[in-house]
């Protein structure tokens, strides 16, 4: 009994023992250098239209002074319901990654409506108050029930083409702001969240310093182990940021209803466009290690 706790331990530590140095420091206007406008069809089938670079900064949908980027949606205009959709942003990284970490440091996040706002590591719909974690795969990978995770699982199946497609991470509070961090190894992928004021959030992480040392992070919110997904054999992934409405699981008509949103997801998204004025990022920094 003894020795198998001893055993775990130490599985553990050498699986965490990594520091990461800074390879890139993405702050203000950094955005634009760093990611991509993509004005392609929302691959989630949401309610917007993707604007260009040129649109979206002189419709201020995207904003960057100093040390801030904005990312934000039209909250002004009354759609056709025959138009292509609420105009909206979509960023994806020039750079792609495999091991490494990154942290983003995020002053807000969409709130206070319901959008479905999501980065790779951070999703949530109409407003339920949470945020989950979530792996999108192909239809084969499951993750064990018992991770260690502070988290809530809401799915073990992360099959991306089940129709609700809700991934397999775990549910967590994260109203606010504060730092996301990810690491991704060949064994495992975890995701942090340490909430603006949190007073066990990691000095490293908090500076945006030159590195990182995830040993001493704590437990992940959400952990996506290697048991029966090769994750070292995931392509590199880039960092997606966007804005959508109405995609294949917020505009779900179930998932729509159950969080008390009025009329339909599209008839509410063309009628109100003041309720999307709390749907924005702002980001104080990505950093990325590896
Ligand atoms: C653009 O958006 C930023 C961030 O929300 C805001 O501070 C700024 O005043 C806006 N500019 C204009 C011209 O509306
Ligand atoms: C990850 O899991 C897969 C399948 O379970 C296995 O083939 C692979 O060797 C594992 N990789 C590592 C780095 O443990």
């Amino acid at each position: 009994m003894h020795g198998a706790v001893l055993a775990l331990s130490f599985g553990v530590s050498s699986a965490l023992a990594a520091v990461y140095q800074n390879t890139e420091n993405i702050v203000g206007p950094g955005f634009y250098n760093s990611f991509n406008f993509e004005a392609i069809p929302d691959p989630t089938t949401g309610r917007v239209n993707y604007v260009d670079q040129a649109t979206a900064t002189s419709a201020n949908l995207t904003f960057a002074s100093g040390d801030k980027f904005v990312l934000r949606a039209d909250d002004t205009t009354v759609l056709d319901p025959s138009s292509a959709g609420r105009d909206s942003v979509r960023l994806q990284s020039k750079s792609a990654y495999s091991t490494h970490v990154a942290v983003f440091d995020i002053a807000h996040k969409p709130q206070g409506t319901w959008p479905a706002g999501e980065t790779d590591i951070l999703e949530g719909v109409n407003d339920q108050g949470t945020d989950q974690s979530t792996l999108h795969t192909a239809p084969g990978c499951t993750m064990p029930d018992s991770r260690p995770e502070t988290g809530t699982p809401v799915s073990s199946d992360c099959d991306g083409t089940t129709p609700s497609n809700t991934g397999c991470g775990p549910a967590f509070n994260a109203n606010g702001g504060g730092w996301y961090a990810m690491e991704r190894t060949s064994d495992f992928i975890y995701v942090w969240f340490w909430a603006r004021g949190d007073s066990s959030v990691p000095s490293d992480v908090a500076a945006g310093g030159s590195t990182v040392d995830t040993q001493f992070w704590g437990t992940p919110s959400a952990a996506f182990p290697n048991t029966s997904c090769d994750i070292g054999a995931f392509v590199a992934h880039n960092i997606i940021i966007h804005l959508t409405f109405c995609g294949a699981w917020a505009g779900d008509a179930s998932v729509y209803a159950s969080s008390g949103c009025p009329s339909t997801c599209y008839d509410f998204v063309n009628n109100n466009p003041s309720a999307f004025s709390d749907a924005f990022f702002e980001f104080n920094a990505i950093n990325v290690y590896t």
